[in-house]
């Protein structure tokens, strides 16, 4: 009789926790053993010296670049940053009084950082989404690590240039695909991956936005056309068919996918709408989407009007000359207001993933199973259901204290395990190093080339190896 030996495997088989077949999902459980787990890296790590923290230069000090650098300032023994690259004036002079950043190491566009040698031990790439391959690109050349937004590229073939190279110099590259690193996403794989569902069957996913969301940046703002950054479903979606693939652990095969920009179009434009709402519109005083109510009167959302003070005088000027003053059915974006996509994924596990605007508006997904489903809403929690006895069980969102931000604390999480990746120059630590992220970002120009050609295509990753 054939000796059968105890592997790790079996290990995990008895803890309940099946379907370690896949590298990440192995990666993952660490994770979600321990759900933010960083009090407990903490005590460990005094046993022994302290790593130096990762150093740090940022590209882009818009929103998401602030996000990650204000890790530096609630955990300093971790990451310091060192430098940053940002071709607005205040943003960069903020940026560098607020991180204490030598003058030296302030630079306008990214470019310029690497005209010097190397001087940090990452690149933080948060510049929009046309502006990644070429600091991703040349930054691993130089031997720097990346923390990489999402989109990764503007194209599949961008995407796949960042991974060949990746793997070419072995650089970690930490994907921003913040939602794998929220306590409610890794709770609902970790119940997923325990077998109580049965055989996983198929997932719904929706993402909705509100209309304030879905105006602001996919009709006025930085993601409104692909010519300028990835198209909506990559822009707005990647984080969705990440999750699923990462959820369902297995290769997506197939996709096909519909959708149009069909509402704020020009044709169809109320009568007496002008270019500006600016502009001595006739229905501005009425229109719900009017820019002077929204970001004149009641000052929301002007991050992104990159203007320094937020007064009357300042945002009218911004309203009658830059994007965000613009008459939302006079724009120049080509986003869809509404798509679906259709994927199957081996052993037959289908998932429909549909992006649209809502006023209930939030992330929700049902996973179903032979013998159970989940039904849940990222703002709240989730429920999982045996099929046989009709119980339920309840798993609110909680989010850990110290890593509360945005996201879920997707934010933090992500830079958490993304600092211990660089430290140990070991992308397990990370669930959404490049080779994870990648796929889905396949999955994602596959479904627009499919919007297009009105066709199913394959996704193969194979082709890519
Ligand atoms: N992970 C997420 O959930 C998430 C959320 C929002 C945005 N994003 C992505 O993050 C990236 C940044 O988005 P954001 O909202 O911070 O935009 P943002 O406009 O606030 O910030 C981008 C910054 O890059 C700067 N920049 C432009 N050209 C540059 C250059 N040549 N060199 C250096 N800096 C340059 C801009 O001036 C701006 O300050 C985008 O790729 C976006 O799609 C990701």
């Amino acid at each position: 009789m054939k000796k059968h030996l105890f592997t790790r495997r079996d290990f995990v088989k008895m803890s309940g926790l099946l379907a370690l077949e896949a590298p990440f999902i192995n990666r993952s459980m660490a994770n979600t053993n321990n759900s933010y787990s960083v009090t407990d890296k903490v005590k460990k790590s005094t046993n022994g010296p302290q790593p130096p923290p990762v150093t740090a230069i940022v590209l882009g000090a818009g929103n998401r670049g602030n996000t990650y650098a204000r890790y530096s300032l609630k955990f300093p023994d971790e990451l310091r940053i060192v430098g940053v690259a940002e071709p607005i004036d205040f943003r960069r002079k903020r940026f560098s009084e607020q991180y204490n950043i030598e003058e030296k190491n302030q630079w306008i566009t990214w470019e310029h950082v690497l005209q010097n040698k190397k001087l940090a031990d990452v690149l933080i790439i948060t510049t929009p989404d046309r502006l990644h391959h070429g600091p991703a690109m040349g930054g691993m050349e130089m031997g720097y690590d990346l923390l990489l937004e999402k989109a990764i590229g503007i194209n599949w073939e961008e995407v796949n240039d960042i991974l060949q190279l990746s793997k070419k110099k072995n650089t970690i590259v930490g994907i921003c695909h913040v939602l794998r690193y929220t306590n409610y996403f890794r709770q609902l794989k970790k119940v997923v991956d325990s077998g109580v569902l049965g055989r996983l069957l198929s997932i719904e996913h929706t993402e909705k936005l509100s209309m304030d969301h879905y105006t602001h940046s996919y009709i006025r703002g930085n993601w409104r056309t692909s010519k300028e950054s990835a198209p909506m479903l990559l822009a707005k979606s990647c984080h969705d068919l990440d999750i699923l693939r990462w959820i369902i652990g297995k290769p997506c095969k197939y996709v096909s996918s519909f959708g149009a920009q069909t509402i704020f179009v020009k044709e169809n434009a109320p009568k007496g709408s002008t270019l500006r709402c600016t502009g001595g519109c006739a229905i501005e005083k009425e229109c719900h989407m009017s820019a002077l109510k929204r970001y004149y009167q009641s000052k929301t959302s002007l991050n992104h009007l990159a203007i320094e003070h937020h007064d009357d005088a300042s945002i009218l000027k911004a309203l009658k000359e830059g994007p965000f003053g613009r008459c939302v059915w006079h724009c120049d974006n080509d986003s869809v207001d509404h798509q679906v996509v259709n994927m199957e994924f081996d052993e037959q596990i289908t998932a429909s993933f549909t992006l649209g605007f809502s006023p209930n508006f939030g992330r929700r997904t049902r996973v179903n199973g032979s013998l159970g489903a989940i039904v849940g809403n990222l703002n709240e929690g989730f429920t999982v259901c045996d099929i046989r006895t009709g119980e339920t069980t309840r798993y609110d969102n909680e989010i850990p204290a110290h890593l509360d931000s945005g996201h879920g604390g997707g934010d933090f999480g992500l830079v958490h395990d993304f600092v211990r990746a660089v430290q140990s120059h070991d992308p397990t630590k990370l669930t959404s190093s490049i080779d994870e992220s990648a796929e889905s970002h396949l999955m994602g120009y596959k479904a627009e080339e499919s919007r297009f050609s009105r066709k199913t295509m394959e996704v193969n990753m194979e082709l890519y190896k």
